[in-house]
């Protein structure tokens, strides 16, 4: 009897991720190039959580050196620097790759003029989570010029170019979440199969949730507005939650419903999150999931970039929470 329980679940079809890419390529041949970034990715993905999870055995820890910094005067650690090199390695050999921009590298890497495809990454979101073993991340997002051959930021600037976007989470369970043909995916590493399984091919993201996640910390800092709406959302009982890892912040937003604020230091005049390594690829997904991304003044999707290193304000969630927020803060 208990085995005619257990059948249907040991007999339930999955979707791995090899699998997906195959359906995918076959269904639209054209975009083969798109896939082979999404495959690297899944590649990348692997690898970079087997490192963090040997971290401390391999010697892998800490910094890379003393004066080892990024272009935000941020010390890079080992794991940055690896990531960064497993992920470059791994998408070089796309044929249709024109450029590739990094946040670890103050330079763009030219690949071949008159392709199209631009590739973005965050090798390792959440550096300072990597020696303790809490939740990291990995950001990418892939532009495509079509036939146009225009300037990379005018690419990454036009409407409808940004054809991919996704993450990786590196957390007690391995995540890998895209957007891709507005869908967006959500896959899970599953040891059994050796594969990532399909467990949502169209993720909506609740209207609303009773989360709150901010560095509370730096409320000296903040505007007043945003300093009253924290003390509207204790009022009105909301939790809070803080990882200290974008990626991860934003896997419990999309997952919970609520909101999630990295507002701009008013003292120094000076954002945080990278607009676009960090804020546009994740604004695509939680945007194409039914929720809200802006800065302060505009949606996250819609503002050009100046500076391919240029940092923003960040406030993503559910849409009754940020209509909510955004209205709040007009008010006030
Ligand atoms: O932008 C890098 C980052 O590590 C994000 O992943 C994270 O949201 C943020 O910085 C954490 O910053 P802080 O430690 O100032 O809260």
């Amino acid at each position: 009897m208990l085995l005619l329980f257990l059948l249907p679940l040991v007999f339930s079809y999955k979707v791995t991720f090899k699998s997906f890419i195959q359906k995918k390529k076959y269904e639209n041949p054209f975009n083969e190039d798109i896939l082979q970034v999404l495959d690297a990715m899944h590649r990348s993905g692997l690898h970079i959580h087997k490192l963090l999870s040997y971290s401390n055995v391999e010697n892998l820890q800490g910094f890379y050196s003393e004066n080892s910094l990024n272009i935000h005067q941020e010390k890079q650690k080992k794991l940055d620097l690896l990531s960064d090199k497993i992920i470059r390695s791994n998408v070089c050999g796309i044929e249709s790759l024109g450029s590739i921009f990094s946040e670890e590298d103050d330079n763009i890497v030219k690949m071949k003029k008159d392709h199209k495809l631009i590739f973005c990454y965050d090798p390792l979101d959440g550096s300072s989570n990597i020696d303790t073993h809490m939740p990291t991340g990995t950001i990418f997002s892939c532009y495509n010029d079509g036939h146009y051959f225009q300037e990379n930021k005018q690419v990454i600037n036009s409407q409808g170019s940004l054809v991919l976007s996704g993450y990786l989470l590196y957390s007690s369970s391995l995540h890998f979440v895209f957007y891709y043909e507005k869908s967006v995916y959500h896959f899970m590493y599953d040891d059994l199969y050796k594969d990532f399984i399909l467990i949502h091919d169209n993720i909506k993201i609740p209207k609303k949730g009773n989360q709150y996640s901010i560095n509370e910390g730096k409320i000296n800092s903040f505007h007043k507005n945003h300093k009253l709406y924290l003390e509207k959302c204790k009022k009105e009982n909301y939790s809070s939650r803080y990882y200290g890892c974008l990626v991860a912040d934003f896997h419990n937003v999309i997952m919970n419903g609520g909101i999630f604020m990295y507002p701009k230091d008013i003292v120094k005049n000076k954002s945080k999150i990278r607009l676009l390594y960090e804020a546009k690829p994740l604004a695509k997904i939680i945007e194409e999931m039914g929720g809200i991304c802006v800065d302060e003044e505009i949606h996250i999707h819609k503002k050009k970039i100046k500076d391919i290193h240029e940092t923003t304000p960040i406030y993503f969630g559910s849409n009754e929470n940020m209509v909510d927020f955004i209205e709040f803060c007009r008010k006030n």
